[in-house]
């Protein structure tokens, strides 16, 4: 089969997305599959071919130079990869694909509507406040219900780009609320919860929704923002050594989460564990999980005892099936 592999974007993730995409390159079974990496940017889509010629591609058909394809591997993460958008298009042109389908991608991408479903299937998810620009009252009005600390980020993005964690009610607060606003017209303000940091992979398999090993992240810095996740600064401990009745909770809660809300495809959900309410709380899902050197799914797959060659390739299988 001929696959497209989409990778760039056009958020300030495009930066992880090209370092998924040394990873997923170097694993698509070239035997098995023909692919074809193309660069989602603003000024266009470019497939550069073998002999260093750059085409454009056709965005009528998505096509490139005549060919077309069975199937599109996403590894686009932010727009748009992960909210819908090239889901919506592919499903106009009839093309398979790889990760949620448009209305989940666009729920998802959403921290709020995220957790504001799930929390009304029953899942731990902790109180916040969405502010929308130049609506409603001051963000400190809006806010006031709100514990301290708090965390402040864009309502749909990802990678803790822009998130700060405030401790006290302080002009920290606005630093962090127009940061948040530098790249989003949402911002999400979500009350601290403490505990422990789990995540995890889930992904169908003949029908039956299943994880792969849960990771426990235990950061450095204040959180695990980019820096931590990114570069270097914090300890990632796959599979986590927590109780298991924390990991089982972890995994049904992960289960119950990807079924709510009509996951396919693997897709990564974070939790914090709070161990006085002794339950997993939600925070959010990513549908299209980093696959970078210090992503966290691609050590989950190999703790599994799975290649990553094997795990592309059922993904792609069954996007083609
Ligand atoms: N948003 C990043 C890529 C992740 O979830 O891994
Ligand atoms: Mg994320």
């Amino acid at each position: 089969p001929r696959i497209a592999f989409v990778t760039g974007g056009y958020s300030g993730e495009a930066e992880i997305s090209y370092k998924s995409a040394v990873t997923i390159s170097a694993n698509i079974d070239r035997d098995k599959y023909e692919a074809y990496t193309i660069d989602v940017r603003t000024d266009g889509w470019w497939y550069t071919d073998p002999a260093g010629v750059v085409h454009a591609v056709d965005k009528n058909d998505f096509s490139v130079a005549g060919i077309h394809f069975d199937a599109v591997l996403i590894g686009i993460h932010g727009t748009p990869g992960e909210d819908g958008k090239l889901q919506g298009y592919f499903d106009m042109l009839g093309l398979p694909y790889t990760s949620c389908d448009a209305a989940t991608s666009a729920l998802t991408f959403n921290k709020r509507f995220t957790v504001a479903v799930a929390g009304m299937g029953g899942i731990h998810v902790a109180r916040s406040v969405l502010l929308v620009k130049d609506l409603f009252e001051s963000p400190e009005t809006q806010i006031k219900g709100l514990r301290f600390p708090v965390f402040v980020k864009p309502n749909n993005g990802g990678s803790s780009i822009a998130t700060s964690k405030v401790l006290t009610p302080s002009e920290e607060l606005g630093t962090a609320i127009e940061k948040a606003f530098g790249v989003d017209s949402q911002v999400l303000v979500e009350e601290f919860i403490e505990g422990r940091e789990l995540t995890v992979g889930v992904f169908r398999r003949e029908g039956e929704v299943v994880t792969l090993p849960i990771t426990e992240i235990r950061s450095k810095n204040a959180f695990f923002d980019f820096e931590a996740k990114y570069l270097g600064a914090s300890e990632e401990i796959t599979p986590a050594e927590v109780p298991e009745t924390m990991a089982e909770k972890t995994r049904a809660a992960a289960r119950k989460v990807y079924g709510l809300l009509n996951c396919r495809g693997i897709v990564r959900i974070d939790f914090i564990y709070n161990e006085q309410v002794n339950e997993p709380f939600l925070l959010e899902v990513n549908t299209v999980p980093g696959q970078s050197e210090a992503s966290i799914v691609p050590q989950q797959v190999k703790a599994a005892g799975w290649s990553l060659k094997e795990f592309y390739s059922f993904l792609i299988d069954e996007a083609l099936a």
